[in-house]
């Protein structure tokens, strides 16, 4: 039987740290159910102690969230185990995960203590831990650049103290394939005890090799690997889930005897909806999930793959969820053509949802000849978003041209009433997101600005794409329309309501 790799998803905590990832508590929920329809077995929901609002998330992913082990981070300090510990306490099953720094260098500039110092405090923070529940996680932060002989000890102790898992962190994103492996394998060598733990990877990816060491870790004992949807995290990110899951499925001859347990054909979906909420647009010729992952334009290739796929595909797209972009439905398709689509497209919506999302698709329909897949997703993503807006858009409209200057009138929707502003601006879209504010009654800085066709043709729907800052905070919106103007506004509403949350 084959072994299984543990997937330790950390969206939620290392991949949200990424500046400007971060999701409100709603959007956290929505991904975290998502991660579990994946199956992931771990979900790093965040870290309790490091502001009011990860406590509130981590505790409502703990209560409601079922399946996977639910995991919060600590410093090994009493109070960041005792909030991770009240966050977590109502899950099915959870994890407190406790790290501290080994490396020289963090030992002396960041901790300015000694080894015997830090050793302690790992065992003692390993021990309180293990008061609270028995999966207890250690990270010595930045392993892979601690004294190999330092790292053996502290893990030897940890294990000794209670840690049911021992994390190598390659926090920097420094080590090499085969260095990282041997890394690995020393430890399975030279710690006593390692038997009663798991060894868990953690890779960042600022040499862009955080996968591969992370691979080159399973190769070498690690039965646990920690990663994000998209690569998304701190810096250049972290290892990506999508990529480690499908070398590991595809190249069964290079990874004989593991498995995983994700549900692949999630993994388009969960990609896209991690893009939708972190406002991190996924690059067309990124591995499993770009937009080109799995297109053909070269005639040669167009041709093999006609004649057999594999000429020049390695993996099925079907296998990972995405279908293309393959026309699907018009005018005169009715509710069960769209309900099947949408199942064979990973979505099960309840009724009610469903009636909505077919209304908006007859909407579309009668704008617009061709619907394709994506156009179905961008309808159903809103109508299965948890966040329900504050700020609705009810109409709006724009003078613009050459030689005018642009004015706006934009009606929103609040609890009922239906409010109007009226602006000018520098161009039809400023004037209607000032129109809007007039409204709301505050200000955003407008800080980028993306508009990209979701599919093909003329009347292809447009998905627009902003960061905003609101009293300095910033959100990322997100909306689409076959209309551009009116695709701007609503992501701009979409940004204003997470604020606004
Ligand atoms: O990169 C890192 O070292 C971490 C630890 C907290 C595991 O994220
Ligand atoms: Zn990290």
């Amino acid at each position: 039987m084959d072994e299984k790799i543990i997937i330790f998803d950390t969206t939620l905590r290392d991949g949200e740290q990424a500046p400007g990832a971060s999701m409100n508590h709603q959007e956290k929920l929505e991904v975290a159910n998502a991660l579990a329809n994946l199956g992931v077995d771990v979900i790093e929901a965040g870290f309790p102690i490091s502001s009011e609002g990860d406590f509130d998330s981590v505790k409502s992913v703990a209560k409601s969230v079922k399946g996977p082990v639910i995991c919060g981070l600590a410093r090994a300090i009493k109070k960041d185990i005792d909030a991770a510990y009240q966050a977590l306490k109502s899950a099915q099953r959870f994890r407190i995960h406790v790290f501290l720094a080994t490396s020289k260098i963090h030992m002396k500039y960041k901790l300015k203590k000694a080894e015997d110092e830090i050793l302690r405090l790992a065992v003692e923070s390993v021990k309180y831990a293990r008061k609270f529940c028995p999966d207890i996680e250690f990270s010595p932060e930045d392993a892979s650049r601690t004294e190999k002989e330092f790292l053996f000890r502290v893990v030897e102790e940890v294990i000794k103290a209670g840690a049911s898992t021992v994390n190598i962190p390659d926090t920097v994103g420094y080590t090499y394939p085969q260095e990282y492996g041997s890394l690995i394998r020393s430890i399975k060598e030279n710690v006593q005890n390692i038997n009663k733990a798991v060894i868990s990877v953690h890779c960042h990816n600022d040499l862009g090799l955080a996968v591969a060491n992370s691979l080159e870790a399973v190769n070498n004992g690690a039965r646990q690997v920690e990663c994000t949807i998209n690569g998304v995290g701190e810096r250049a990110g972290n290892a990506s889930m999508e990529e480690i899951v499908m070398a590991i499925n595809t190249r069964k001859d290079i990874f004989p005897g593991v498995k995983t347990g994700i549900n692949k054909k999630q993994i388009y979906k969960t990609s896209r909806l991690v893009s939708k909420l972190t406002g991190f647009v996924i690059a067309p010729n990124k591995a499993i999930v770009g937009y080109n992952a799995f297109r053909h334009e070269s005639g040669i290739h167009q041709d093999g793959v006609l004649k057999e796929r594999s000429t020049y595909e390695i993996i099925k797209p079907e296998d990972v969820g995405f279908y293309g972009i393959g026309l699907v439905l018009g005018k005169h398709s009715g509710r069960h053509a769209l309900t099947e689509r949408l199942k064979t497209l990973g979505f099960h919506l309840e009724e009610k949802q469903m009636g909505k999302a077919f209304a908006r698709f007859k909407e579309l329909a009668d704008k617009k000849k061709e619907i394709f897949d994506d156009d179905l997703v961008a309808i159903v993503e809103d109508e299965i978003a948890t966040v329900k807006p504050l700020w609705q858009l009810n109409s709006f409209e724009v003078a613009s041209g050459t030689g005018v200057s642009p004015q706006a009138t934009v009606r929103l929707k609040n609890k009922g009433k239906i409010l109007t502003g009226v602006s000018s601006g520098d161009g039809p879209v400023d004037a209607c997101f000032k129109a809007a504010d007039k409204v709301i009654g505050l200000k955003g800085e407008l800080l980028d600005f993306r508009l990209e066709a979701v599919t093909r043709g003329k009347d292809a729907m447009g998905e627009a794409s902003l960061r905003i800052k609101i009293k300095e905070r910033i959100v990322f919106g997100r909306g689409s329309s076959t209309d551009i103007i009116e695709a701007a506004l609503l992501a701009y509403l979409n940004g204003v309501n997470k604020y606004a949350f």
